[in-house]
């Protein structure tokens, strides 16, 4: 049987993509995002579709998670945390960073992915091996001469620090955490500027999450598969 996507934040975006090309190549995915009932892409692939199951669930609230597992229709072999905001590009005075936006920032950005392997992991497959990845970002190195997005930056560095720690707790499981920098990528968060499509970062993730290894978990990687520092 064909392996099942978990992906959060599919109704747009990175996320919309990987949903799209997942069915592309006969994967099962279990969709999931805040609001179904405004996703009229997700509602007419789900029309089409037999191997998609379109759940509504929020990152940040653990009983929106725990309602959505109900409604699973298969066990999950890849489970996708890209749901991410970032809502303040400015440096350290800019007017954007206020408590509101840095508590949504991190809550959804770190607390998100958290909340979702905390919640889901009895939904794993645990029959192979399964693979958590996180859609973090290259603005979370430690190593760069930046000013901008403090904030956004901070959470992206703490998604890595969390992959970390959580590779470390499955480390003699067949289960493999990583997290991965999608490009600069041409979506509402990115921009029409951005560097690539949506279609190109999710077309090299995909291909990267299917030859994980055992021996990656823990890593930081590009889109394509280079390794990143972390
Ligand atoms: N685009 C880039 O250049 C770029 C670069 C580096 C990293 N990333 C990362 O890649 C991931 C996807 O980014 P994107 O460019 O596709 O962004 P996007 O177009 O802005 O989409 C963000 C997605 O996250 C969802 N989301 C936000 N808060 C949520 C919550 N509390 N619960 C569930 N879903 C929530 C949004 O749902 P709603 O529609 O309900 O808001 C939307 O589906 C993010 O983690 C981002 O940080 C993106």
């Amino acid at each position: 049987m064909k392996e099942t996507f978990l992906i959060t934040g599919a109704n747009r975006g990175i996320g919309l993509e990987l949903t799209k090309l997942c069915l592309s190549k006969n994967f099962n995915v279990e969709a999931c995002c805040r609001n179904p009932e405004a996703s009229d892409e997700l509602k007419n692939l789900s029309n089409h579709n037999p191997h998609l199951n379109v759940t509504k669930m929020d990152v940040t609230n653990s009983k929106s998670i725990l309602s959505a597992a109900e409604n699973f229709q298969n066990k999950i072999d890849i489970l996708v945390c890209n749901a991410g905001v970032n809502n303040g590009k400015g440096d350290i005075f800019s007017k954007e960073h206020n408590e509101n936006a840095i508590m949504e920032v991190m809550m959804v950005n770190v607390g998100g992915p958290f909340l979702t392997i905390q919640n889901l992991y009895k939904n794993l497959n645990k029959n192979s091996m399964s693979k958590i990845v996180i859609i973090s970002s290259l603005m979370g190195t430690q190593t760069h001469l930046s000013n901008n997005a403090p904030i956004y930056r901070a959470s992206k560095a703490a998604a890595n620090n969390l992959m970390r720690t959580i590779s470390n707790h499955f480390l003699n499981d067949n289960i493999i955490v990583s997290s991965y920098h999608p490009g600069w990528v041409r979506t509402d968060m990115g921009g029409a500027n951005a560097d690539i499509s949506a279609e190109e970062s999710a077309t090299g993730l995909i291909n990267h999450f299917l030859k994980l290894q055992k021996s990656d978990t823990g890593k930081f990687f590009n889109y394509d598969g280079k390794p990143l520092p972390l």
